[in-house]
């Protein structure tokens, strides 16, 4: 089965699927989404995602969506059509499509996309234990990175340094401070073992991965510590991971060729890995 597509009230395979050239998604990036993982055919953290979505689209002032109610029932008709039990779904809302103009047209309606495709997170549990490669970067990304927007232009650049590299993972700096990643929120942990990330602000996204890892951590009594950290505290740190919704967790063992403590996944990652998996099992039944 292909990836499938829900596009203007239907059903039908990504390569059929179409929006208008004016849509404003393809003329300004005027528009939000979000990746939600699905396992064993359930979604994962989809109340989250849904609220990440609904703050998104009102901070763009993007209004007359479809329902919590009918966003879910297409998104469940969708993951149920693709017969994929572990997969990811995309969704798109832009403001609509009309005369180009960068003032927003009046009368037009949102567009929505959502898109599903077969995705084996399975193939993070070796990574977890090898780690992977990061490469520092400068943050060039505009004031507003909290929003989730399609405007990517600066992660597509970094990720793609980041593969030429051999790297998973770009990991941006802003004033000398590691804000997060091309697509994913940076950790590292201190001497004394607290796990340290960058506050939520307009500096990063509020990743819904992020916000499921602290929770676990501060349940099991770890120290979390929500301060900006300098590249050079990074590089000295004894572990460095990432998270994101297509990896729940993966400790970075090189940043720009050089190894993060020994060299190997540490553990706090370790531990905190545990945890995470053991949150997506509950969540979605899945046993994988
Ligand atoms: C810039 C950025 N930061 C962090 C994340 C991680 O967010 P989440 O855990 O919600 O997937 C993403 C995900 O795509 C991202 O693009």
């Amino acid at each position: 089965m292909p990836a499938l597509a829900y596009a203007h009230g239907r059903y039908l395979p990504v390569s059929d699927a179409a929006v208008s050239v004016e849509d404003r998604g393809f003329q300004f990036a005027d528009g939000i989404y979000e990746v939600i993982a699905f396992l064993n055919g359930r979604f994962l953290d989809w109340d989250k995602h849904l609220w990440r979505l609904r703050r998104g689209l009102a901070a763009l002032h993007i209004e007359g969506l479809a329902a919590d109610r009918a966003l879910s029932a297409i998104a469940g008709r969708l993951v149920h059509r693709s017969r994929f039990a572990d997969g990811l779904l995309y969704i798109q809302v832009t403001r609509g499509a009309g005369k180009r103009d960068h003032g927003f047209p009046a009368g037009i309606e949102p567009t929505l996309v959502m898109t599903v495709r077969r995705f084996d997170i399975r193939q993070r549990l070796p990574q977890l234990d090898t780690g992977v490669a990061a490469i520092s970067l400068p943050d060039q990304r505009w004031d507003r990175c909290d929003l989730k927007t399609t405007g990517l232009l600066p992660a597509v650049l970094a990720k793609q340094e980041a593969r030429l590299a051999g790297a998973f993972e770009a990991v941006f700096v802003k004033d000398g401070h590691v804000t997060e990643g091309g697509s994913t929120n940076i950790y590292m942990v201190d001497s004394a073992g607290a796990i340290v990330t960058h506050p939520i602000s307009a500096r990063i996204l509020p990743g819904i991965a992020r916000d499921t890892l602290l929770g676990l951590a501060r349940e099991a009594q770890m120290t979390v510590v929500e301060r900006p950290f300098t590249l050079e505290e990074a590089r000295a740190a004894p572990e460095l991971f990432l998270t994101s919704t297509t990896a729940p967790i993966l400790p970075i063992v090189r940043l720009d060729s050089a190894p993060i403590g020994s060299g190997s996944p540490g553990p706090i990652s370790a531990r905190l890995g545990a945890l995470v998996w053991a949150e997506v099992r509950r969540q979605t039944g899945w046993s994988g």
